[in-house]
């Protein structure tokens, strides 16, 4: 009996100079405003389950000041600002808020974010179906679909058939300002991910080399190997009368070469666009490219990468949930 008493002692001891140890001092405290032109209920919504690891307001309850609860908190506050601070929503240009509230709520969509560990303790953190509804018909009412006509429908079919057919190979084609060549070859690669912008209307397919294919085989991503490549190739959507979705006309394509060591000096990726049918390149100047990295900043922390490999939101989530 006397033994046991000792050991509580020597426990509740422990964990009373367990609190000594305490991670680095995060600032936190200062409100970060409502989001300029967001609705307040997508506002309260965000500030409830988001803000907390995603702004300069960060709200710890006692049980998160605990060593070592606060260790784990702290990490998770961290990361989540460096890659995503809404306190800086009001710096970004539009079409960067747009894209990043879009990605966001993707990643509520796909049950990655608010984090499932997090919002297990945190019950306020965590969100219903009608919170969830509210963001993702935020994000439709971003840019309602509009029903195309049948004339829009059929040019966009005869310059699709002619894309998939090649006949808008051209030989000609200028490498970009940064003098990144332009790669006809892409469209011989693996489809990786399509992504359906409902906020601005457009279509995307992400293909990826044999180089980033054998990367995700072998789970190797974080950061992609030298060699590998992304084409992500973009069109207007169409809506048929019955509510389908198919491709419009031709916009883009946009190319990520990763080479850590010729790319030094832009993140370890080459990076380059080239509009229309012509394939006209873009940009007008070498460093043009500033805009690319600093809209894919937010993922920096996966070597500046949006698409994750399926394997990764699955990985994600058994490291969470256990
Ligand atoms: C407990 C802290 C925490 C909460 C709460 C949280 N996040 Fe995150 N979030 C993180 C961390 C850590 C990362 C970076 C690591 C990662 O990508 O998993 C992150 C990354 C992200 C990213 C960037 C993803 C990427 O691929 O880099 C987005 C977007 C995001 N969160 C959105 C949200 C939204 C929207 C909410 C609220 C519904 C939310 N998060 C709530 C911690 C949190
Ligand atoms: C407004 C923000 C923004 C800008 C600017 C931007 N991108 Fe992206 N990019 C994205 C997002 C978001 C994705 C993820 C896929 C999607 O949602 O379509 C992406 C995906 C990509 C991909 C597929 C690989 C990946 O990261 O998923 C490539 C390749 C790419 N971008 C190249 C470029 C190049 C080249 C430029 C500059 C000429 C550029 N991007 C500028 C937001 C941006």
């Amino acid at each position: 009996m006397k033994n046991i008493n000792k050991l509580i002692l020597v426990l509740l001891v422990g964990f009373i100079g367990l609190q000594f140890f305490r991670p680095e001092k995060i600032d936190h405290g200062t409100k970060t405003q409502d989001l300029a032109n967001v609705p307040n209920a997508v506002n309260t919504i965000l500030r409830n389950s988001c803000f907390d690891c995603h702004s300069s307001e960060v709200n710890l309850r006692w049980y998160d000041k605990i060593t070592p609860a606060n260790f784990l908190v702290n990490s998770h506050i961290k990361e989540g600002r460096a890659a995503l601070d809404f306190s800086k929503w009001n710096s970004w240009p539009k079409p960067q808020q747009n894209s990043t509230i879009y990605y966001a709520i993707n990643k509520v969509l796909s049950g990655e974010m608010p984090i499932p560990s997090y919002a297990a303790v945190h019950s306020s953190a965590k969100l219903n179906e009608d919170q969830i509804n509210i963001l993702k018909n935020y994000a439709l009412s971003i840019a309602p679909r509009k029903i195309s006509d049948d004339a829009q429908l059929q040019s966009a079919e005869k310059q699709y058939n002619s894309w998939i057919n090649g006949e808008l190979k051209n030989p000609h084609i200028k490498p970009a300002p940064n003098r990144l060549q332009y790669i006809p070859d892409y469209r011989n690669w693996k489809a990786i991910s399509t992504t359906d912008r409902f906020d601005n209307g457009t279509m995307r397919i992400i293909f990826g080399n044999d180089v980033a294919v054998k990367a995700i085989q072998k789970r190797k991503t974080n950061p992609w190997p030298d060699g590998s490549i992304f084409a992500k190739t973009a069109w207007n959507q169409h809506v048929q009368k019955d509510g389908s979705v198919s491709t419009g006309e031709f916009i883009q394509v946009e190319f990520m070469v990763k080479d850590a060591e010729k790319y030094k000096q832009t993140k370890g990726w080459g990076w380059g666009r080239w509009k229309g049918n012509n394939l006209k390149p873009y940009g007008e100047t070498a460093d043009f490219d500033k805009d690319c990295i600093e809209c894919h900043q937010p993922v920096a922390n996966q070597d500046y990468v949006f698409t994750s490999p399926l394997y990764l939101i699955s990985q994600l989530k058994k490291i969470q949930t256990k």
